[in-house]
């Protein structure tokens, strides 16, 4: 129980907090299921903080926070028909109203006198966060409700990305090289959450709102469900089409059965149906636990499952030469979309799943938009027949480059190791060299790093701003202006910060983070060339790992050769800071806010190469707080302490007298 409760939270950390789940509803859904039960089993186990208890995620610091009056509620979910009889027997009644569960984000919206005044998600049911800016920027959040109801209205509603959005949406991240969001209520979320500063993306891409819920709907003198859709409807507020009164059982199921398929039809995503009775007065007498009502439930869809033939195995190669193998299927239907790739992640899942060529296998969306092969449908296998295909083994040699492929002996994963030639490697590679976190070259996304390598012209990432106007036109197929826009998108990149080149680089295992704490601790690439992998190891955060790879990385002569081509060519070295002296010896700095001249990472820099050290938390051994824009919480701390507090400027003006 200990483990699901580490678990549930975890992953519910992601979904709600993060946006960025790393499994799928479905198994998080059997994750909650399954603690449940044990706490079912064993009550002198729960505990009071389950996650089975609580609501959603935690208000963001971003937004100022909003209490509901009204608490939001979750749904409870059921998952078969069975558990759906369950429900109707311990409310026994009649009349319901089923609608879609939309797969997006809580939101409550006020009303004052027909004017749209506040909005506010979910949060954890009890506070969530203020979004009124952000909802201002969704077309479909009405501003004024037609026939002004007088007085406050709060109505509440999912706000949702159409699939067309979010199509659209992923192929221009694709495009930029930015990470794809794994399905429409993520990038919902992602969307709807953005500081004021970035919040014209949400008009960019385009969010929507159903509303399906009308607060005290009684003193509107309405007693039903239905009618409270309809009052919601004639005052301009949208709501889904899908709904539909079901007096019985039977007729629920009918709904139930009839757009598990047809849902695909929507232009939204939906993994279930919600039922509701219809009655308002029965809702008070049934009431809710202090996390969902009694008077409704979620019946969720089973995540989709197809069969279909295994074609062909192939290898795809990674960024850092790792070999992965990926199904060619029959094409075949699922969730919507016709489905003919998937990811068979590694060749000991094969061997354990023992999948052939030829085989009927089970193919099901994870993340939503990846598909992953479960396994083998045996059902579909003659009993007793010997299966004529060998199992799979990983080629011996690099379908894209004809090396000798490699399996280190302490990790899972096959390599092709000609990381400086491999064009698959370098296709990757490029890619993520103009990747966000990465040069941030806008433009340069997986088609055109395809074409790249495919031309010839770039044997290492470098090359690609030693090509001419000429060159990328007939690459691209594009025209001079786009070309010309491409080259001053490659020469702007060129004053990017140090960190962003480290990271760009891709070594293994080197992510923006960690580059960050490397050079942080270095200041600048010749300390960081030099660097022994002692040295490197030493850093927090660091690790053996990761100090093996990058020492590997800077001892390569290509690796080396590429340095000083970017150094030639005026790139951000992080050269102003060395190591000089120890004027700051012992010193403690703490960070706090936005500083505007450099990043925090390289103000801890600077910090660093005089001696002094730097600590993410105030104490009373802190010597220095240095307060940037919107400071925290750190800055109040160090004033209560008495800790001496320097703004942006009066730093660079003490560590600036000292470099010199
Ligand atoms: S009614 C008090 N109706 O599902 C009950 N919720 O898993 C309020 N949801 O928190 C919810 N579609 O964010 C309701 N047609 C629908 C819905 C719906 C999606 C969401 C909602 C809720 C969550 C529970």
């Amino acid at each position: 129980m200990n483990e699901l409760y580490k678990l549930v939270k975890y992953h519910a950390g992601l979904y709600y907090d993060k946006d960025s789940p790393e499994i799928s509803d479905a198994e998080y859904d059997s994750l909650v299921r399954e603690l449940k039960q044990l706490e079912n089993d064993y009550p002198q186990y729960a505990q009071n903080d389950s996650p089975t208890q609580t609501v959603g995620g935690e208000a963001s610091s971003l937004f100022a926070k909003v209490e509901h009056i009204t608490p939001m509620l979750s749904l409870d979910n059921v998952f078969t028909p069975e558990e759906l009889v369950n429900f109707f027997d311990r409310i026994n009644a009649e009349g319901f109203v089923c609608e879609m569960k939309i797969d997006g984000l809580a939101v409550s919206l006020i009303y004052e006198d027909g004017v749209f005044i506040r909005g506010a998600t979910r949060g954890n049911g009890r506070v969530g966060e203020d979004v009124t800016e952000n909802l201002m920027l969704v077309d479909s959040v009405p501003k004024r409700l037609i026939n002004a109801p007088k007085g406050r209205v709060e109505v509440r509603g999912e706000v949702l990305m159409t699939n067309e959005r979010f199509n659209a949406v992923n192929d221009m991240r694709e495009s930029k090289g930015e990470k794809l969001f794994a399905n429409p209520r993520n990038a919902a979320a992602g969307t709807l959450r953005q500081s004021a500063k970035n919040n014209h993306v949400i008009a960019e891409r385009g969010l929507d709102i159903f509303l399906y819920y009308l607060v005290d709907a009684e003193r509107f003198g309405i007693t039903t469900q239905e009618g409270a859709l309809m009052w919601l409807e004639s005052h301009g507020l949208p709501v889904q089409s899908a709904y539909k009164f079901c007096e019985t059982l039977g007729g629920v199921k009918d709904f139930i059965y009839h757009w598990q398929n047809e849902r695909y039809t929507l232009n939204y995503h939906t993994d279930g149906v919600v039922v509701k009775l219809n009655d308002l007065t029965q809702w008070h007498e049934i009431g809710a636990t202090s996390h969902a009502p009694r008077w409704a439930v979620a019946y969720k869809y089973p995540p989709e499952e197809a069969k279909t033939q295994l074609i062909n195995i192939e290898i795809s190669i990674g960024r850092t030469g790792v070999l992965t193998p990926v199904a060619i299927l029959e094409p075949v239907r699922l969730a919507g979309t016709q489905v003919s790739r998937a990811t068979l992640h590694n060749a000991d899942e094969i061997a354990r799943k023992d999948i052939r060529l030829g085989d009927v296998v089970r193919v099901r969306k994870a993340a939503e938009i990846i598909p992953e092969i479960v396994g083998v449908d045996d059902s579909s296998r003659i009993k007793g027949l010997k299966r004529i295909m060998t199992p799979f083994t990983m080629p011996g040699k690099c379908p894209a480059c004809d090396s000798e492929i490699v399996r280190i002996a302490d990790e899972a994963a096959y390599r092709c190791p000609n990381r400086a030639s491999c064009p698959a490697q370098l296709s990757e590679s490029l890619k993520y060299f103009a990747s966000r976190d990465g040069m941030n070259i806008k433009g340069i996304g997986r088609k055109l790093a395809e074409k790249l390598t495919a031309s010839g012209k770039i044997h290492i990432l470098s090359d690609i701003y030693t090509l001419t106007a000429e060159d990328w036109m007939t690459l691209d197929k594009i025209s001079t202006k786009s070309a010309n826009n491409l080259l001053a998108e490659l020469e702007s990149s060129k004053s990017r910060p140090f960190v962003n080149l480290i990271t760009a680089l891709g070594i293994p295992d080197t992510g923006k983070n960690t580059a960050g704490l490397i050079i942080s601790h270095f200041g600048n690439i010749d300390a960081l060339m030099n660097a022994t992998e002692e040295e490197l190891s030493r850093i927090d955060g660091v690790g053996e790992v990761i100090a093996r790879s990058v020492h590997e990385f800077f001892r390569n002569d290509n690796n080396r050769k590429m340095i000083e081509s970017f150094r030639a060519m005026g790139f951000n070295m992080g050269g102003e800071i060395v190591r000089v002296s120890n004027e700051l010896e012992g010193k403690i700095f703490v960070f706090t806010g936005t500083l505007s001249s450099m990043t925090r990472d390289e103000a801890g820099g600077v910090v660093k190469s005089l001696g002094g050290r730097v600590s993410s938390s105030v104490s009373k051994k802190t010597d220095y707080v240095v307060a940037g824009e919107s400071p925290g919480s750190k800055l109040t701390k160090a004033e209560s302490l008495g800790i001496m507090i320097l703004t942006e400027q009066e730093f660079l003006r003490m560590t600036e007298g000292l470099l010199h």
